[in-house]
């Protein structure tokens, strides 16, 4: 049977397969065409106990509940937040040296089944690997931080194999090494070289999960995982979530610890570098400080890469309604938002149907700022 007609037409309805999320410059490109990545972050359905060991099976039907709240609201894609610090995956031995992605091996099944479920969706996920924003368990992430010989483990038992498993999966989006290390970097900390000098973090509160680390192994930690997945799929996105742009932008007095220098600075490895920004924006005392992103265009941070506002909230957003920060995103040239967080039932924070308003806010938009509608 000749499949060539059959092919034409499938082409010319528009039902050709979407291919892989892609960087260009400073925006993001699907399928040939300027994406916006509007969305949400998950963040979790049990926190640090959902993907490994069978895991996923039991969180499926609140993921799939919540992956359709997206769609339904005309997103595109999610931030999911995976080892946390590592309470069940990966695995670690009991002198600290990772052995596997998780007990029983069913991590990268699960993971790929997360990720069917969200290709049937047309949703792009994010996996956020670790947390650096709550401190309950610091031994086994605090290995990998200082000590490299525990940091390659995690990359050649955990880290590469998840990466060779997913890389063609057409709903991979990108990966985020880490999300917020300001919450347990040492903030006042005097260095002759900028980059590991962290005085600059002193005025935005870094450390409140405690003053655990310095920053140059935690810039070692970011870059050898950047590598690492690099070498398995060079054209990977990798991003490390900011907590502001204090610590991710060269403006106004703040610096850019997450730039190509500093990172290649402090693990020594070129190709250990991001694809991406992804800041997260929230008031304090009901006031946005002088250079959050609400209160700025995209370009005034003068960075080289997409930037994405990976978190955010209304309830935390100085008087902007959630519709109206969706709206601010796409119309200042910022490359995505994803509201925190889809999951939630916590005190104050935006409620799931209010975060899906917010995104209802750009459903089908294909201005200047992008094309949201993808498919994968
Ligand atoms: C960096 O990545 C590029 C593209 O994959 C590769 O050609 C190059 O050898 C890598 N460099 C290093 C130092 O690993
Ligand atoms: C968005 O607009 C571009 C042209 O600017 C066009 O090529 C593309 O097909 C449009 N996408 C949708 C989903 O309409």
């Amino acid at each position: 049977m000749n499949l060539f007609p059959l092919l034409v037409l499938g082409c010319f309805f528009g039902l050709s397969a979407g291919g892989y999320l892609t960087r260009s410059g400073k925006h993001f490109v699907h399928n040939g065409k300027k994406v916006f990545l509007s969305g949400a972050n998950t963040a979790w359905v049990a926190y640090g106990y959902d993907f490994g060991n069978h895991q996923y099976q039991q969180r499926r039907n609140r993921y799939l509940y919540l992956m359709d709240k997206v769609k339904n609201a005309g997103g595109n894609s999610m931030r999911t937040w995976v080892h946390i610090e590592g309470d069940t995956s990966p695995k670690f031995d009991h002198n600290g040296y990772v052995t596997g992605l998780d007990s029983d091996g069913s991590f990268i099944s699960d993971f790929k089944r997360y990720l069917d479920d969200a290709k049937a969706r047309n949703i792009l996920i994010f996996p956020c690997l670790w947390n650096g924003a709550v401190v309950k368990n610091p031994g086994p992430l605090g290995g990998l931080i200082y000590d490299t010989h525990k940091l390659q483990s995690y990359l050649d038992k955990a880290l590469i194999p998840w990466v060779k498993a997913v890389k063609d999966h057409p709903a991979l989006g990108g990966w985020d090494i880490i999300n917020e290390f300001e919450g347990f970097i040492k903030p006042g900390e005097l260095n002759s070289e900028p980059c590991f000098d962290t005085t600059p973090l002193t005025k935005a509160g870094a450390g409140w999960a405690g003053h655990l680390y310095p920053a140059q192994p935690l810039l070692r930690f970011i870059s050898w995982q950047a590598d690492a997945i690099r070498r398995v799929d060079p054209n990977a996105l990798v991003t490390a979530g900011s907590s502001s742009q204090v610590s991710q932008s060269d403006q106004w007095g703040d610096r850019n610890y997450y730039s190509d220098h500093c990172l290649i600075k402090a693990g020594g490895k070129q190709n250990g570098t991001l694809t991406f920004y992804s800041t997260h924006t929230y008031d304090w005392q009901h006031k946005f400080s002088a250079d959050a992103t609400f209160l700025h265009n995209a370009d005034d941070y003068k960075l080289d890469k997409p930037l994405v506002i990976a978190e955010f909230a209304s309830s935390s957003g100085a008087g902007m309604t959630i519709q109206s920060q969706f709206q601010y995103a796409y119309d200042h040239g910022y490359d995505g938002a994803w509201s925190w967080h889809a999951n939630n039932g916590e005190g104050d924070w935006d409620s799931t149907d209010l975060q899906m308003q917010g995104i209802a806010t750009l459903r089908g938009k294909n201005g200047t700022g992008g094309q949201v509608a993808i498919h994968l």
